[in-house]
């Protein structure tokens, strides 16, 4: 059983209770793929997944994803959308939004998106969203959010220089007031997204976006790009001036271009 504290967390989300069903395990796989198989058999839309940790933690393309008990806040949320509103990657920039809003009530002052959705603070990763559309045309997304914490004792050594956590940052919130104020902003970016879509969120998003205006690289999208970053379109693509014109990203991983000349 997982040693989450429900009064706490039910104290903590408010009204915002009656939206969310949170179930919380020990262990899983991963809390995406618990949640994907819920999601199969007819799971509501505000069910939460928790796991205190993970066995195979799933990230972005195909990585897997670390986090240690009691460190890190590891869940999953099930939301379903209206029809033609789940555009994955638009969809994928909203969570962004709702994350950033989140970490600033808690008193996180400096966080950043890097496109599609990473959250750091300065260069640095403090977590990361995995969304995944339920298979058919039901419009269920499963948002898979991963945040550090505390930076665990045996980090792996290819994280240590690249990860932080919301207590190096000096924000030290319980555990369940991290899910409840992430879940309650979540929820109120959600119906801003399924009433007017990602378009509603866009200048909030670049207003945080961590490479407006900067020289990138983009890495496995196929061919590797290079150019300035313009922002993002209302479909949650990345805009990008090149030396070619503009051209629309839709996916691979953005780096600083070490020495920044056009
Ligand atoms: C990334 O930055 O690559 C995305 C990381 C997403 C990790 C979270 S942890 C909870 C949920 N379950 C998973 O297996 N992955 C996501």
């Amino acid at each position: 059983m997982s040693s989450l504290d429900y009064p706490a967390l039910i104290a903590a989300l408010g009204p915002a209770a009656l939206r969310f069903d949170v179930d919380a395990v020990a262990e899983c796989e991963s809390t995406n793929t618990l949640l994907l198989d819920r999601a199969e058999t007819g799971a509501p839309s505000g069910l939460v997944i928790l796991a205190d940790s993970q066995s195979a933690g799933r990230g972005r393309r195909g990585r897997s994803w670390y986090g240690a008990p009691g460190d890190s806040l590891t869940f999953s949320l099930l939301w379903r959308f209206p029809p033609a509103s789940t555009a994955p990657a638009a969809l994928s920039l909203a969570v962004g939004v709702g994350l950033a809003r989140a970490l600033r009530h808690l008193g996180c002052a400096d966080l950043r998106l890097k496109w599609p959705n990473d959250l750091l603070i300065g260069t640095r990763k403090l977590g990361g969203v995995l969304v995944e559309l339920q298979s058919g045309n039901v419009r269920g997304a499963v948002i898979g959010i991963g945040l550090n914490l505390r930076r665990p004792a045996d980090m792996p050594a290819e994280v240590v220089a690249l990860a932080t956590s919301l207590h190096e940052a000096g924000v030290n919130p319980s555990r369940e007031v991290v899910l409840a104020t992430c879940l309650a902003d979540l929820a109120a970016v959600f119906d801003t997204y399924a009433e007017s879509g990602f378009a509603a969120l866009r200048e909030e998003w670049m207003a945080a976006h961590a490479h407006q205006g900067q020289l990138v690289n983009i890495s496995g999208s196929g061919a590797e790009l290079s150019g300035r970053c313009m922002g993002v379109d209302a479909d949650g693509a990345l805009l990008l001036q090149t030396a070619g014109g503009l051209e629309r990203v839709l996916a691979g991983d953005v780096s600083l271009r070490p020495f920044g000349g056009e």
